[in-house]
C-alpha cells in the first residue's frame, strides 16, 4: 500500500471513467494540483486535493500506507502502447544502412529483406532466447513508463513458429507486471515460397493456424497488414471473417503504403483499431466517423521510415478520435519509448501536449480493450504511474524530448527497481 503525496500535478483524473475522447475532447485533460494518491494492492484507491486527506483519513489508516513524498513532481497513468512487435528476434540495422541509402522500405521487403529477414533468424531462435530477448525489452519499456502493451506475432509466418511467438507473449504476461494483449498476426507478409499464390497462404491462416491459434487460446486479436504489396481488401475479408468465428476482433495495419482500403475493411469488421494511417482522405474519416474503431497513427514508423504524415489534426478537427502508439519492432520503428511518441505527436502532427497525453493513455487502453482498467487515474484501475523528476508543467514532458525525466515506476501497485531495468 503506497499514498504518494504533495504531488505537484495528478495528470488525467478521471471520476467518471470515459471510454476514449475524441475531438475538440482531446485537448482537455484533469489534472489536480497539490494532490495524493493511494494505491492499495493492485488497484488506485482513492486521490484529490492535499487539503482533504487528513479530513478524510487518520493517522492510524496512514500509517499502513508507504509514503513517497512527490513535491515538486508530477504523476501521470503509465503509459498505454497499443501496438507493438516487441516478440522478435536480432535486430534489422544494416537494413537501416540500406534506408540511409535511399532503398524504401517496399523495395527493401521486395529483396527478401524486412519482415522476411526477421522470420528467417526467428526460426532459427529458440523459444527460452525469443523470450530472454522480449523480456529484456519489457525492462526496458517499464523503465520508459509504458504499463500495458498489446504485441503481435507476425515473424512466424508458418504454423510452428506463429505458435511459438504467441508462447513467448503468453509466458511474458505470465512474468511480467504489464498488462499484455496478444495479437496474431500470422498475415503480416508473404512468404517467399507463396510468393505468386497468395491465397494458398491466405487458405494455411484460415484452415490452420487460426483454429489453433483459438484452441490453444493464444491471442486476445488479429490483425493483417491490409496494404499494397501485402494483403488485400479481399484477403483481409477472408482472414477476418474466419476469425470472428473465434470470437477474435480486429486490430489491423491499414494504410500505411496506399489508399489500401484497410481502413473501411477495418471498419466493417468492427475493428478496435486501425493502425500506421499514413493515408487518410475523406472516405476514410467517413468511414470512421460513428465507427467503434480507434484510428491509431504510429509517429515512430513515419519518422524511421520518412513517409507521409497522417492528417491527425483534420481527423480530430472531423471529430475522431486519436490513438498514438510506439509500433516498436525491428524494421520501421526500433523504439518503444512513448515519451518521444508523444514529442513526434507535437512537434511532427501538430498536437497538443494535452492531446498526445490523451492518445498515449486512455486512447491507447480503448485500442487493447483495456479502458476500464487502465489509461487514467480513476478508483478502481489498475495502480500503474509514474512519477516524473521536477519538472514546471506536463508541457515540458513532450518538450523535453531528449531527456529521460521518469524518476519512479510503479505498476500493480508495486514500486519498480529502475537500475535492473
Ligand atoms: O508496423 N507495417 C508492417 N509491419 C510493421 C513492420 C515490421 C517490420 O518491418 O519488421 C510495422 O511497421
Ligand atoms: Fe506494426
Amino acid at each position: 500500500m503506497i499514498l504518494i503525496q504533495n504531488i505537484k500535478s495528478l495528470v488525467q483524473t478521471e471520476k467518471n471513467p470515459v471510454k476514449w475522447v475524441a475531438g475538440a475532447d482531446m485537448d482537455k485533460l484533469s489534472t489536480i494540483e497539490n494532490a495524493y494518491l493511494l494505491l492499495k494492492n493492485e488497484l488506485i484507491e482513492d486521490f484529490g486535493h492535499m487539503h482533504e486527506l487528513h479530513q478524510k483519513y487518520s493517522p492510524e489508516i496512514l500509517s499502513d500506507y508507504k509514503t513517497i513524498d512527490a513535491s515538486g513532481r508530477h504523476v501521470f497513468p503509465s503509459f498505454v502502447d497499443s501496438h507493438t512487435h516487441i516478440v522478435y528476434a536480432g535486430s534489422r540495422e544494416i537494413e537501416y544502412v540500406d534506408k540511409i541509402r535511399g532503398l524504401s522500405y517496399e523495395e527493401i521487403a521486395k529483396r527478401g529483406g524486412g519482415i522476411l529477414n526477421s522470420a528467417k533468424l526467428l526460426a532459427q531462435t529458440t523459444e527460452e532466447a525469443l523470450y530472454d530477448q522480449a523480456f529484456e525489452r519489457i525492462l526496458e519499456i517499464i523503465s520508459l513508463g509504458t504499463g500495458a502493451v498489446e504485441i503481435k506475432s507476425g515473424y512466424g509466418l508458418n504454423t510452428e513458429n506463429e505458435l511459438k511467438m504467441l508462447r513467448v507473449i503468453k509466458k511474458l504476461k505470465e512474468t511480467t507486471d504489464l498488462e499484455i494483449k496478444a495479437n496474431f498476426l500470422g498475415a503480416h507478409s508473404i512468404p517467399a515460397e507463396y510468393r505468386g499464390k497468395q491465397d494458398k497462404y491466405v487458405d494455411l491462416i484460415i484452415n490452420e493456424m487460426l483454429p489453433q491459434v483459438a484452441e490453444q487460446n493464444l491471442a486476445d486479436f488479429v490483425d493483417v497488414f491490409c496494404d499494397k504489396g501485402f494483403f488485400t481488401v479481399e484477403d483481409t475479408d477472408r482472414i477476418l471473417n474466419a476469425a470472428s468465428k473465434f470470437g477474435l476482433r480486429p486490430k489491423i495495419h491499414a494504410n500505411e503504403l496506399d489508399f489500401s482500403g484497410g481502413v473501411q475493411i477495418g471498419v466493417k469488421h468492427n475493428a478496435l483499431s486501425v493502425d500506421h494511417l499514413e493515408f487518410i482522405g475523406n472516405e476514410e474519416i467517413k468511414a470512421l466517423l460513428n465507427s467503434e474503431t480507434m484510428p491509431t497513427i504510429l509517429p515512430g514508423a513515419a519518422f524511421f521510415l520518412n513517409m507521409p504524415l497522417s492528417p491527425a489534426r483534420k481527423m480530430i478537427e472531423a471529430g475522431l478520435p486519436i490513438a498514438l502508439a510506439s509500433d516498436f519492432n525491428p524494421g520501421s520503428s526500433p523504439s518503444g519509448n512513448m515519451k518521444l511518441i508523444m514529442s513526434m505527436g507535437c512537434i511532427n502532427y501538430k498536437l497538443t501536449p494535452r492531446e498526445v497525453i490523451n492518445a498515449t493513455t486512455i486512447n491507447t487502453a480503448y485500442a487493447m480493450g483495456l479502458e476500464h482498467k487502465t489509461g487514467s487515474i480513476a478508483r478502481g484501475k489498475l495502480a500503474n504511474v509514474f512519477i516524473t523528476k521536477k519538472i514546471p508543467n506536463i508541457e515540458f514532458m513532450p518538450y523535453a524530448y531528449g531527456s529521460n525525466l521518469i524518476d519512479k515506476v510503479i505498476l500493480r501497485g508495486k514500486e519498480k527497481s529502475l537500475t535492473s531495468c
